[in-house]
């Protein structure tokens, strides 16, 4: 079942139709878009009008990362926009299961986000009507960090969460992922690689596409 989201935060704007093409030629599954508003990261990346573009030259699922404040102000414009997947950070949501809901019934799929250093706890109510579960492995903001080991505890223990409840939420990973860490995200129960600058940095998108996705399958993932 495991998938891969190439994350577009790390690829080169002026050809971006391109490598979304040669990203989907290589097996990518769903494409990343990272919205970041300068607030809740300290970084300032795209709003509904590049997910909407993005919508118009990909058939892939968009998977849209709401790092911003207060992102309920956001909901309707990005589902509007195209987003498939509208995952939100618990740290960043006053209202969870509000925001939970307002993604549903505008007709997408609903994901928290935590941060590596929020516990999974915090979040436990929700399991049993998300969608996705977006792990943070590394400080949201930036692409091309270091994966933080400990955060594939709580890869473990939503999969062990999940095994236990028979519930069907997705586990996704997101930061530091190449073909060095993603096999023991895979290993420790997640469903969804996002990956930017090991493939968009690379010396060949192509390739470097086609080694996480055969990793992927290698795990059980569909060719
Ligand atoms: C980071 C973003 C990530 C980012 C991952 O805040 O949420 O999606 O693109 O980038 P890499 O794979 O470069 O760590
Ligand atoms: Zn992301």
């Amino acid at each position: 079942m495991p998938y891969l989201a190439p994350s577009i935060l790390s690829a080169d704007l002026t050809c971006l139709a391109d490598q979304i093409r040669i990203v989907e030629e290589q097996g990518a599954d769903f494409i990343h878009i990272d919205v970041m508003d300068g607030h809740f990261v300290p970084n300032l990346t795209f709003g509904p009008v590049i997910v909407e573009a993005v919508k118009r030259i990909t058939k892939l699922p968009l998977d849209v990362h709401l790092m911003v404040k207060n992102p309920m102000q956001f909901l309707d414009w990005f589902a509007a926009a195209g987003a498939h997947y509208i995952t939100v950070h618990q740290e960043a949501c006053l209202h969870l299961d509000r925001a939970m809901n307002h993604i549903k019934n505008l007709g997408c799929k609903a994901g928290v986000s935590l941060n590596p250093a929020t516990p999974v706890q915090s979040i436990l109510h929700l399991l049993e009507s998300v969608d996705l579960v977006l792990i943070m492995s590394v400080n949201p903001g930036f692409g091309g960090q270091s994966f933080i080991p400990y955060t594939l505890t709580k890869i473990r223990e939503l999969h062990e969460y999940r095994q236990s409840r028979k519930t069907n939420f997705l586990i996704e990973v997101d930061g530091g992922i190449n073909e060095e860490t993603a096999e023991s995200a895979l290993k420790a129960g997640a469903d969804v690689l996002v990956a930017g600058n090991s493939i968009f940095n690379s010396h060949s998108i192509a390739d470097s596409c086609a080694e996480l996705k055969s990793i992927i399958v290698k795990n059980g993932g569909k060719v």
